[in-house]
């Protein structure tokens, strides 16, 4: 069997080496066994960076990772000098964090499925049980950290050879009706791993994809999320199109090269934000399939608010098109409508014209602001009522379209204003 301690000092920090060992001998001491599991142990392998280490232990996690809060160069339960450690009793479940390094230590748990789409239950199990209840077989791989064994590889599904093949795997024919969450998860790892499906595997996620329907929509929607803060979200959901799985979430929603440019173009002017992604995807859906996939993902706040403005502000672009509006008229279009709605509108519009004037407004427009205030028209005459905003407002529109710039023009104007009769 492969040994990785050699791997492991070359490619993780020495503080956490020197902290894998002490909880080993610690778990020792107390009869139980730990090892490396899942993502932090893929990517040992892959020589990708990882910060997030999942420790599973034989036996009760809690009761070791008391134990090593005791410990010398761990914190307590509180914040101590950087270091944390969080005990969840009733999970079975710790979290220490150091730096930014983040380390859970779970109790080893075999899963069985009530029903598909239904979270597990779990009960205490083995190393191979825990190992058995994963997704891919290349995320089901663990190292024993066990001192006599340390850096020992424990890989009972082949996962070791899979990322020698650039394959992802499941491990068992109802994987993806068990929890068909793997179904986008699979996708995810294909591309930002650059792997294939394996066939199999492939011809099951085809076959099983309708599970998706037995998933809440706040599963799906922390998946989707998942997706689109990968690198190159739009390669995952054109993938998720060819195979019918985006489909299978809203039959609308598509994938497709249209799509990509404008999330290449998004990353091109700014960090990559998974909202305004999102926003890029429902682009082309109607107001009601809109409405649909807010309900089926259970979208709320700002996103929800956002997502339901694209149709109507859709709706509003070709009154941007005008070339004989000016700075006020577009400012007037705009102003209610989400700063974020506009943005992904500027992306996906293919009018030069509209899409400089979103962008106008977004860069220029919107912070433009008046010398005067209200305190200032109530010394110049103005009454309080509803007067006093509409003069605030036409005195803006005047600053917009450079009818006035200084002070003492808006003064000079609003004097003018209170000799006619701007009501
Ligand atoms: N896991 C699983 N099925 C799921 C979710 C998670 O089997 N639906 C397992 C996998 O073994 C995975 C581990 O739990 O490796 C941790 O899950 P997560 O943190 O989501 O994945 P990582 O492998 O750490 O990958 P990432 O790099 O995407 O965080």
């Amino acid at each position: 069997m492969e040994n990785l301690a050699s791997k492991m000092r070359e490619r993780l920090p020495a503080e956490l080496i020197a902290f894998l060992r002490i909880a080993g001998e610690g778990a020792e001491a107390q009869g139980q066994r730990l090892y490396l599991v899942g993502g932090a142990v893929r990517d040992l392998l892959l020589e990708r960076p990882n910060l997030d280490f999942d420790l599973v232990v034989e036996g009760d996690a809690p009761r070791l990772a008391r134990q090593l809060a005791k410990g010398e160069g761990i914190g307590g339960e509180n914040e101590k000098g950087g270091e944390r450690v969080t005990v969840h009793r009733q999970f079975g479940t710790a979290k220490f964090r150091r730096g930014n390094l983040s380390i859970d230590l779970v109790t080893a748990r075999s899963e069985t499925y009530a029903k598909p789409g239904a979270l597990p239950t779990v009960q205490p199990g083995t190393i191979r049980d825990d190992l058995l209840r994963r997704d891919f077989s290349i995320n089901a791989i663990a190292i024993d950290l066990s001192p006599a064994s340390f850096g020992q590889l424990v890989d009972p599904h082949g996962g070791r050879s899979d990322l020698e093949q650039g394959l992802i795997r499941i491990l068992h024919e109802r994987s993806f009706i068990d929890d068909a969450t793997r179904i986008l998860r699979a996708l995810r790892y294909e591309q930002r791993l650059g792997f294939k499906l394996e066939q199999n595997t492939e011809r099951l996620l085809r076959e099983h994809k309708s599970m998706l329907d037995t998933i809440s929509g706040d599963r799906i929607r922390h998946e989707l999320e998942l997706i689109l803060k990968e690198d190159c979200p739009e390669q995952i959901l054109e993938r998720a199109q060819i195979l019918g799985v985006l489909q299978q979430l809203h039959p609308s929603l598509r994938g497709n090269g249209w799509l990509a440019e404008r999330f290449r173009e998004a990353r091109q002017k700014a960090t990559p934000d998974p909202a305004l992604y999102l926003l890029l995807l429902v682009y082309p859906l109607s107001e009601e399939e809109i409405e649909h996939l807010i309900a089926r993902l259970k979208i709320v706040g700002e996103l929800e608010r956002n997502m339901r403005q694209v149709p109507r502000l859709k709706g509003d672009l070709t009154a941007l098109a005008d070339p004989t509006l000016l700075p006020s008229g577009v400012y007037r279009l705009l102003k209610h409508y989400p700063p974020g709605t506009i943005a992904a509108c500027a992306l996906a519009c293919d009018s030069p014209i509209i899409r400089s004037r979103l962008e106008r407004y977004l860069n220029d427009l919107r912070y433009v602001k008046t010398s005067l205030d209200g305190e200032d028209l109530k010394r110049l005459g103005v009454g309080l009522g509803p007067r006093l905003g509409k003069m605030l407002e036409a005195l803006r529109e005047a600053k917009l379209d450079g009818r006035v710039s200084t002070k003492e023009e808006e003064e000079a104007l609003v004097h003018q204003w209170l000799g006619g009769n701007l009501k």
